[in-house]
């Protein structure tokens, strides 16, 4: 049988998640929106490009969750993106509303499914997603680490003009401005680029990276980034549907794991059909340490305001 992938708000993040899952043929998949047409129109348009792309994904659109029913994965891009001026967290308040809607539904009709979060502020969205499904905590990951990680290898690979595929980075943290990025654990073809790009420069390409969401924004003044976005929500997808036990940065419920109790925040985890089946924990320097510690109190801050 067929996967069956749903998606929930069927704007710039959820249609283009579509269009990657779609044409990956990774599974069928549901558009829905609060708003009337727009899901349906975009999964009708969608659905009409498979023929041409030579895939048999069925793809439909809808306003009602009846037809997510039993979905193996709900993607949460519910919500309003930043404009400019805007960081992730003065969404907090509209889009727990709005999680809160989504969840109770998606929980009704799709009891089984391992939910993945888009929507911004991303870990307290992810917190809120966990407490409000009481879903076990491999059943709830966020989407975040995927995207500034491979922001930061776009970064590397432009800098060093070599191939993205010899490229490999991490970045932990809350998606926010206290993202950690690590050049200590990112390479190039296997050598460190801390042996390949000067420390100046590295900052640099480490402080874009902090700040690769706002500079689109930036340019695209009425909302925020979406093919990165939505191909790294692809990316999670792929590995939990095909069982790849692939390695992805992703905002995980932390147990103790770094010293981080309660709380979700990026870390390294294996997804595979279990949803994210293991935190791995690598060896942090003092200040690492330091720097996840301050990016986890900022996602503990945002919790504290929506009570999750
Ligand atoms: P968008 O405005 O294009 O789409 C959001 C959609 O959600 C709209 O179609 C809207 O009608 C729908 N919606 C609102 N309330 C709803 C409800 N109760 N039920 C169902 N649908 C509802 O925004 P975009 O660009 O797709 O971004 C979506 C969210 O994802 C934003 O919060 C944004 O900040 C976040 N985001 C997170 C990223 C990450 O790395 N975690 C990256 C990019 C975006
Ligand atoms: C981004 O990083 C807005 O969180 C979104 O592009």
């Amino acid at each position: 049988m067929r996967k069956k992938v749903s998606i929930v708000g069927s704007g710039n993040v959820g249609a283009t998640a579509a269009h990657w899952i779609a044409s990956k043929e990774l599974a069928d998949v549901v558009l829905i929106d609060i708003v009337e047409g727009v899901p349906q129109g975009k999964a009708l348009d969608l659905l009409e490009a498979m023929p041409i792309e030579k895939r048999d994904s069925h793809v439909i659109g809808t306003n009602d969750y009846a037809d997510t029913s039993n979905s193996d994965i709900v993607i949460i891009t519910a919500g309003i993106p930043r404009k400019p001026g805007m960081s992730r967290d003065d969404l907090l308040n509209t889009n727990y509303k709005i999680m809160q809607d989504v969840v109770g539904k998606v929980v009704q009709h799709s009891p089984n499914s391992i939910i993945v979060v888009v929507s911004n502020p991303l870990d307290a969205m992810a917190q809120a997603a966990y407490k409000i499904s009481k879903f076990s905590k491999n059943r709830v990951i966020g989407m975040a680490g995927v995207l500034d990680s491979a922001r930061f290898r776009a970064f590397i690979a432009e800098e060093l003009k070599v191939s993205v595929e010899n490229v490999t980075a991490f970045v932990l943290g809350g998606h926010g401005d206290t993202m950690v990025p690590l050049p200590r654990y990112s390479t190039v073809a296997g050598i460190p680029i801390t042996e390949l790009i000067a420390k100046d420069k590295l900052d640099a390409l480490v402080q874009r990276t902090a700040n690769g969401g706002a500079e689109i924004v930036k340019y695209l003044k009425t909302g925020s980034a979406y093919y990165a976005p939505s191909a790294a929500t692809a990316e999670m997808v792929e590995a939990i549907l095909k069982d790849k036990k692939k390695i992805l940065p992703c905002a995980a419920y932390l147990e103790g794991e770094y010293g981080i109790k309660g709380y979700f925040v990026g870390v390294p985890c294996k997804l595979g059909s279990r949803g994210l089946e293991q935190i791995i924990e690598i060896k942090l320097t003092p200040e690492e340490q330091a720097a996840l510690n301050k990016s986890a109190e900022s996602v503990k801050e945002l919790c504290a305001v929506i009570g999750v």
